[in-house]
């Protein structure tokens, strides 16, 4: 693995004799957009604050590029940061042009006409032209973060810190902001350490994803490894998301599977779709969770089958599929539904929710793409519905 960008290295921060950070390490590779995740109250800002060089930490080190390096203390030629605040901190008797133009005067010796000048060059690049000249206050909620998000690139960044980009945003904005800090970074080639509670909009846009509890970093991965969390600290606060959460691994489970389509079709016979039909008998606090650790059983099972099969494709949170070998399809389908029974049998227990999976196999010289077989398992469900248990 190459070095990371932004390494942090057991970091700690203490207010008042109360440790806020006990250790923090965490690396951030260059280019990626990683999202850290955790209780309000926590730390969070505390840490990226450290970062910017707005708290100095008691002890531990912040590498950027691989040089021991606090936000303003980088040195002339060091690697360039910019911090975009909780809030969009604008200032309101400054246009948007000026808003924008202002580190470069604050920071550089750049004089406020050429700092204009660029400003104005970003503003046309980001196509906010129309707005250069007016205040804050005369402009959308949104219009205000883009603005904020061009103010924190006017220096060139090469990491750009995210305070919750998107507190206070209505839902279509909320992705509109994470969008544009995706494109952006591509585009403009700056790496990204987020603070969101937006799960899963935020994860949509992350490489990685750290969750931050009791001063220390307890997870950190792929978005998609969260479904393989185990601490029950983390499991609770993504609880109420997880229906989201699989939401999240079907997008990316479908947008596979179409990619794969004609490659599966070439090497595999077969393709299965597990579905899970739930009979709620009880509205448990702990439905999400415990369909959670159903889906992970099911795919479990699948996976250990000896049968030649590819891997699985998360379609939602109640269906995943998977190309399956073999000439003998009684066979292979029996196999299949063995191996989803024995998950079943465990998770039915008397006045808990049931999680029933089982499987419907196509051929796949029939299906020539992943929607008609939407259409085909829709057409199945509606002809022989799954029995009640
Ligand atoms: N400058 C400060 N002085 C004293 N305590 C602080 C200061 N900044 C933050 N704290 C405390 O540190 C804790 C974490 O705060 P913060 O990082 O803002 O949490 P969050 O994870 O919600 O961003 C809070 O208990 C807060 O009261
Ligand atoms: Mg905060």
């Amino acid at each position: 693995m190459s070095t990371p960008f932004l390494s942090i290295q057991d970091v700690k921060k203490s207010f008042g004799g109360k440790a806020i950070l006990d250790g923090i390490d965490l690396n951030v590779e260059r280019g990626h957009i990683t999202t850290i995740m955790g209780k309000s109250g926590i730390g969070k800002s505390v840490l990226l604050k450290c970062i910017a060089g707005v708290h100095q930490p008691d002890s531990g080190q912040i590498l950027i590029d691989g040089r021991p390096c606090v936000g303003a203390h980088c040195g002339p030629d060091g690697p360039r940061l910019s911090y975009l605040f909780q809030g969009n901190a604008l200032f309101d008797s400054l246009t948007a042009l000026e808003n924008v133009a202002l580190p470069l005067v604050e920071t550089t010796r750049i004089r406020p006409r050429a700092a204009n000048r660029q400003a104005l060059k970003l503003f046309e690049q980001l196509d906010l032209g129309d707005i250069a000249g007016k205040y804050p206050s005369q402009i959308s909620g949104g219009m205000q973060k883009r603005v904020a998000l061009a103010r924190a690139l006017i220096t060139r960044p090469q990491l750009i810190l995210f305070d919750e980009p998107t507190a206070g945003l209505d839902p279509q904005r909320k992705n509109g902001v994470f969008t544009m800090v995706a494109e952006y970074g591509k585009r403009f080639d700056f790496t990204a350490l987020m603070v969101s509670h937006d799960i899963p909009e935020a994860l949509f846009v992350s490489d990685r994803v750290a969750w931050m509890d009791r001063g220390q970093i307890r997870f950190c991965g792929a978005p998609t490894d969260l479904e393989l969390a185990r601490d029950p600290n983390l499991l609770e606060f993504i609880h109420h998301r997880n229906e989201l959460l699989s939401d999240l691994a079907g997008q990316q489970g479908r947008t596979a599977l179409f990619a794969h389509w004609p490659e599966l079709r070439r090497s595999y016979d077969h393709f299965v779709v597990a579905s899970c039909e739930t009979e709620r008998r009880r509205p448990g606090s702990d439905l999400g969770l415990r369909r959670f650790a159903s889906y992970q059983a099911a795919v479990a099972a699948i996976t250990a089958l000896p049968q030649k099969h590819s891997q699985i494709y998360f379609l939602d949170e109640r269906h995943f599929g998977f190309g399956l070998g073999g000439s003998d399809v009684a066979a292979l389908t029996a196999d299949v539904d063995a191996a989803l029974q024995a998950v079943n049998t465990q998770t039915a227990q008397a006045h808990v929710t049931r999680y029933r999976w089982s499987s419907r196999t196509y051929l796949l010289a029939d299906v020539p793409n992943p929607a008609s077989l939407w259409i085909l398992e829709d057409q199945a469900a509606v002809a022989a519905p799954l029995s009640p248990a």
